[in-house]
């Protein structure tokens, strides 16, 4: 699967959103809006307006990423073809299947980026070097 999926098998998930008077609440649950085993969950904060962080693929690891505050853009690319997705809705989550290398771009400052994890932190299933990358899906 990692070595074959491409980025039209990653798609915007939209979440429920529970409005009302004093704000709204957004809740991501396991069989329900996620399809996989919720291992870990992660943010990342205090990200310099502008900053870059990603530049990686992941061998096993599926994920949703939200932008909980804030917008950034998420660029997803299979080997072949590449896609910019901007997330800016906190209740719109972008599933990234295993196997797609991704950009995280263009944060605004104060953004939060909250991703849903399928498995626990491992770096061994990290590929952090493109030519790697393109090898491993032998494009
Ligand atoms: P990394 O996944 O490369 O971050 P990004 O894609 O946002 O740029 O991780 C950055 C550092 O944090 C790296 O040293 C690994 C560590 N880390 C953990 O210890 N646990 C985790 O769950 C994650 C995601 C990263």
């Amino acid at each position: 699967m990692s070595k074959i999926s491409t980025i039209s098998d990653c798609k915007i998930i939209d979440l429920p959103k529970i409005h009302n008077r004093s704000g709204n609440l957004t809740a991501m649950n396991e069989g329900i809006e996620v399809d996989f085993n919720i291992a870990r969950v992660y943010y990342l904060y205090d990200i310099p307006g502008g900053e870059s962080r990603g530049a990686h693929a992941h061998y096993e690891l599926e994920q949703i990423i939200v932008a909980a505050s804030g917008c950034f853009d998420v660029v997803l690319d299979d080997g072949i073809n590449k896609k910019s997705f901007t997330l800016n809705r906190p209740y719109q989550g972008l599933y990234v299947t295993p196997g797609i290398w991704r950009d995280l771009v263009n944060f605004s400052s104060g953004a939060i980026l909250l991703v849903l994890a399928s498995l626990k932190y491992s770096e061994s299933d990290y590929i952090r070097n493109y030519d790697d990358y393109l090898a491993y899906k032998k494009v």
